[in-house]
């Protein structure tokens, strides 16, 4: 490729790939297939070989992702400390045939130039995890975070059970003055902590019913677990250990099975799922064994793992930047399975897009039965040339609901019939219009379309919305009595219409009518979100209250002034612009303001200026007003306020007697240390 245009590319690319890195390591949510990303990573990888020139430190091929919060006012959670680690944390290199492991037997051969042994291993899909002990106690336990410094989650891992607290002496061991204990006195084992299936499904059902975003994957599950605030809850989530490298100075062992089998018999969890091969055939026969026994196993696993197991030869081979020399990975494809299409229904969504979802003859999947499946639009339905009864492979990507990925073509009957995408609603009949930027069909009747009404005033009432108790139930019955078809009719209900309601008594319209009453307190952020507004997610809701200071200013917008928000583009700032411009929009607002919602920031929520925009502060001390009205003040001027201070930090802002420990952390961090005069200055008040 001619240099301007490998640029372009290579610009593209790395755009691409740090997105997807931070939607997998720090957001828990995938938007490419593994393999998606590995054929985008040796893309780059390529180009950057033909074009030497072109290639920089901060490429995507030069470091390993990152799951430290680089963006930290998107992503909601807990600040940890954050630690460097004594040996780099890396990656490895990916391989997704056999000639590219024999490739990598190849070049060790060459390298160590003597014979030598394989350790195969099973490659666990969860989160890499970095346990220091120190004279048989667990110090330390920090993640990969960018590879060079990690996030501390002792606390958290102290909660997992199958992680010991203490090392145990294995039977038969006799002290000598020479070796006083079984283990070194310090030492590290990395390993990687992993959600068993049967704990992420129990995980997710929950999820649902609090109709909160249920993980991904397990290995999301778990790398989200484990960054939860509280401790405790980490216990709850049944989150296993399993540990695979051990690192220190001076360690005795000879090869890499030696050391695993002798932290096995410190008490540390090490798989036996392990084998040492001598020959490229034995490994491809380790690889075969798993990739069809892995459906057998309890946990996820995406690959094999191939190590040189002599250690003196791993010292010889050493480190690219990003991976060891001395191990591959090997991927399996995604699991996939065979069964048939029975039928197809089109579902209307709240905002009115109607998606079709395939039934499926009952089939197993990575661990669970698969019923359903995702078809996303017609297109894609067209692309498939997919047909009623056709055998169709159905795998499991980043999303939850499975989605098909080619017919079995060799297996179509006579009697398969081509489905036809409605061009009418199927709940109300209006003739459906298609967004081509979306390549979705919607119904445009969103006044008197019963599945979008419903819809609307389930997502109004929903806990992250006004947080009214209330079931789908309820609403059915509501809508179906004629008592609620707008979400401000809410507001006008009275124990007597409740009371005509099948099965409902006095105590339950109490509550219910309770609750609606609480609804009036929520902030505007989030009565901005029950509003059902397109593409107006909890975020963008956060984002446009904060930015808008209220309804009324926020209807007054332009265009121009919507897309001056953070995180606001094209399309969300025209779909916000439209509805507050409608008629019945206007309407239902008026009614809302009138029951007493709140349509205004509060004050502390208003954002007062930018003059610290992308600035992470840490207070610490007293100062002349309360550390809460402080942090407000941070926040209101665009800044962020972080309880510890890492290598993000960009002020330490001390009072009167600050914590001495958060002075020596900044000053060995060489972050800047502020008082609250040239605090004030700064923000001009
Ligand atoms: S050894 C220097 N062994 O996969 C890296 N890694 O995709 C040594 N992983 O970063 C790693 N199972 O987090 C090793 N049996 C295994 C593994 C394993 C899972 C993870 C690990 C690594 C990642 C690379």
């Amino acid at each position: 490729m001619e240099k301007a245009q490998a640029y372009i590319r290579i610009q593209e690319l790395k755009d691409i790939i740090n997105e997807a890195n931070r939607r997998y390591y720090v957001e828990n949510s995938p938007v490419l297939s593994d393999y998606e990303f590995d054929m985008l990573l040796k893309e780059l990888e390529a180009l950057e070989k033909e074009h030497p020139e072109l290639r920089t430190d901060d490429s995507p091929t030069q470091k390993v992702g990152s799951d430290l919060k680089t963006s930290p006012a998107k992503v909601s959670g807990k600040e940890f400390e954050q630690f460097p680690h004594r040996y780099p944390m890396l990656s490895l290199g990916n391989s997704y045939d056999i000639t590219e492991v024999q490739a990598f037997a190849d070049r060790a051969s060459k390298g160590i130039g003597n014979a030598f042994t394989y350790s195969c291993e099973l490659k666990f899909d969860g989160t890499a995890i970095c346990l220091t002990y120190r004279n048989g106690k667990l110090v330390r336990a920090l993640t990969r975070g960018d590879g060079t410094i990690g996030d501390d989650v002792t606390a958290n891992v102290r909660n997992i059970s199958n992680i010991p607290q203490e090392l145990k002496t294995p039977a038969g061991f006799f002290p000598t003055l020479l070796q006083p204990k079984p283990w070194p006195e310090e030492f590290e084992i990395r390993g990687e902590i992993y959600m068993p299936w049967p704990a992420f499904d129990r995980l997710n059902e929950q999820r649902i019913k609090d109709e909160e975003a249920p993980f991904a994957n397990p290995r999301n599950a778990a790398s989200g677990s484990l960054k939860l605030i509280d401790s405790r809850m980490v216990a709850e989530r049944g989150l296993e250990c399993t540990l695979y490298h051990i690192l220190g100075e001076d360690l005795p062992f000879q090869t890499h099975d030696q050391a695993l089998k002798a932290a096995q018999s410190w008490g540390l969890p090490v798989s036996d799922k392990r084998k040492i091969c001598k020959t490229i055939e034995e490994i491809e026969d380790f690889i075969n064994h798993w990739d069809s026994e892995r459906k057998t196993l309890l946990f996820a696993t995406d690959g094999i793992v191939i190590k040189i197991n002599e250690l003196p030869y791993q010292e010889e081979l050493g480190y690219t930047a990003k991976f060891p020399r001395w191990a591959v990975a090997y991927k399996f494809k995604a699991e996939q399975a065979l069964t048939r299409l029975l039928s197809i229904d089109y579902q209307v969504g709240r905002t009115g897009a109607v998606t079709p979802v395939a039934n499926l003859e009952p089939v197993q999947l990575s661990g669970t039965v698969v019923k359903r499946a995702s078809l996303h639009n017609a297109d894609q339905m067209q692309q498939l040339d997919i047909h009623i009864g056709d055998y169709v492979y159905v795998e499991k990507g980043g999303e939850i609901i499975p989605k098909i990925t080619a017919v079995e073509l060799s297996k179509r009957g006579t009697d398969v019939v081509l489905p036809h995408f409605p061009e009418t609603c199927p709940d109300c009949g209006t003739k459906l219009i298609r967004d081509d930027r979306e390549a979705k069909s919607f119904c445009p009747n969103q006044i008197s379309c019963p599945t979008q009404i419903k819809g609307r005033l389930v997502h109004f009432l929903s806990r992250k919305a006004m947080n009214v108790i209330a079931g789908d139930a309820t609403v059915d019955q509501l809508y179906n009595k004629a008592l609620v078809w707008n979400v401000a009719d809410f507001y006008e209900l009275t124990k007597e219409h409740l009371l005509t309601l099948e099965g409902w008594k006095e105590r339950s319209a109490e509550r219910f009518l309770k609750s609606l009453d609480e609804s009036r307190k929520v902030p505007f952020e989030r009565v901005l979100y029950a509003l059902g507004i397109r593409y107006v997610g909890e975020t963008t809701a956060k984002s446009l209250a904060k930015h808008f200071g209220s309804i009324d200013s926020l209807a007054k917008a332009s265009i121009e002034e919507l897309l001056a928000t953070d995180d606001i583009g094209q399309v969300i700032a025209e779909s916000v612009y439209d509805f507050l411009r409608e008629d019945s929009n206007i309407d239902t607002i008026e009614r809302l303001k009138a029951a007493g919602l709140k349509f205004e920031a509060d004050a502390a929520q208003q954002k007062l200026s930018g003059k610290l925009d992308g600035k992470t502060i840490v207070i610490s001390g007293n100062f002349s007003v309360s550390r809460d009205e402080i942090k407000s003040l941070i926040i209101a001027h665009g800044g962020k306020s972080s309880g510890s201070i890492s290598s993000k930090t960009t002020y330490l802002l001390a009072g009167e007697k600050p914590g001495p420990e958060k002075i020596r952390k900044a000053e060995s961090l060489g972050v800047e240390r502020i008082d609250e005069q040239k605090f004030r200055e700064m923000i001009e008040i």
